[in-house]
């Protein structure tokens, strides 16, 4: 059995009256990408906003690694190997392609290195910039103003920059939206080569990329779990058919 890197054990939201999430368990495992699809306001984005502790749980709990990390703040969760790309993007848009990364990885210089030469330090920086810059396939956009890059490029910026913090998990919420044939192309092929040492657990509309990329899916409606399984189990699930895949495909 694979490693379980990021484990939700009966998540629950109420925003008033709504379950937005409604009693949510899954896994992720190392080297997967599991995807959780769903009509709109099934409760997909309060999902992962309750994983990366963006939002608390109303009740229930989630595990990193073998930690609780139930109602840690973002910043510690992220320290501890989470990453998130959000859909509202941080990018600084008058800064380079390369400027951005760096700073994503200067924010994530270990206390225990400040010790360190600023040399050595400076090095370690750019070294984990280069990483990420390389892993996401931006090496010859480095020098580019970031808001002069296409939207495509934008979305791998901010997976690099997320990986400039040197996550174990990813969380990614829709970061096929807005993409043409090309631009999604070029981030499945992406995310594919990122699931070779993470785990991603990925919120996405664009159904080829999901069942192109995904290992495992859940799928929500309303804030619950109505199925969840292998690729090949959920496209033969009568329940997701009739409530999700039917009426597009
Ligand atoms: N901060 C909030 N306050 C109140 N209701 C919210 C809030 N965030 C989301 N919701 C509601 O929760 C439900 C799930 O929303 P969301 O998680 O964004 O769904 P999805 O990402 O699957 O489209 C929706 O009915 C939405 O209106
Ligand atoms: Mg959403």
């Amino acid at each position: 059995m694979s490693e379980v890197l990021l484990s939700a054990q009966h998540l629950t939201k109420r925003f008033g009256g709504l379950a937005a999430v409604n009693d949510v368990s899954l896994d992720l495992h190392r080297k997967q990408i599991h995807a959780v699809i769903g009509p709109n306001g099934a409760g997909k984005s309060t999902l992962t906003n309750l994983l990366s502790g963006d939002l608390p749980p109303s009740s229930g709990s989630v595990r990193l690694g073998d930690r609780d990390i139930t109602g840690w703040n973002p910043e510690k969760i992220s320290r501890q190997g989470l990453g998130r790309s959000y859909q509202k993007t941080n990018i600084f848009l008058p800064f380079t392609v390369w400027e951005n990364v760096r700073l994503a990885a200067q924010s994530r210089q270990p206390h225990a290195l400040q010790w360190l030469s600023r040399a050595t330090h400076l090095r370690a920086v750019n070294d984990r910039a280069e990483r990420a810059i390389e892993l996401s396939g931006l090496e010859n956009r480095k020098q580019a103003i970031a808001g002069a890059t296409s939207h495509g490029e934008q979305r791998q910026l901010e997976i690099a920059m997320t990986l400039a913090t040197e996550p174990q998990v990813l969380l990614l919420d829709e970061p096929l939206a807005g993409m043409g044939v090309a631009e999604a192309e070029r981030m499945v092929a992406l995310l594919l080569r990122l699931k070779t040492d993470h785990g991603i657990l990925l919120v996405e509309h664009d159904m080829d990329a999901v069942f192109t990329l995904a290992d495992r899916l859940t799928v929500m409606v309303n804030g619950q779990v109505i199925a969840s399984g292998t690729p090949a189990e959920i496209r033969a699930d009568a329940g997701v058919q009739a409530a999700y895949l039917g009426e597009e495909h």
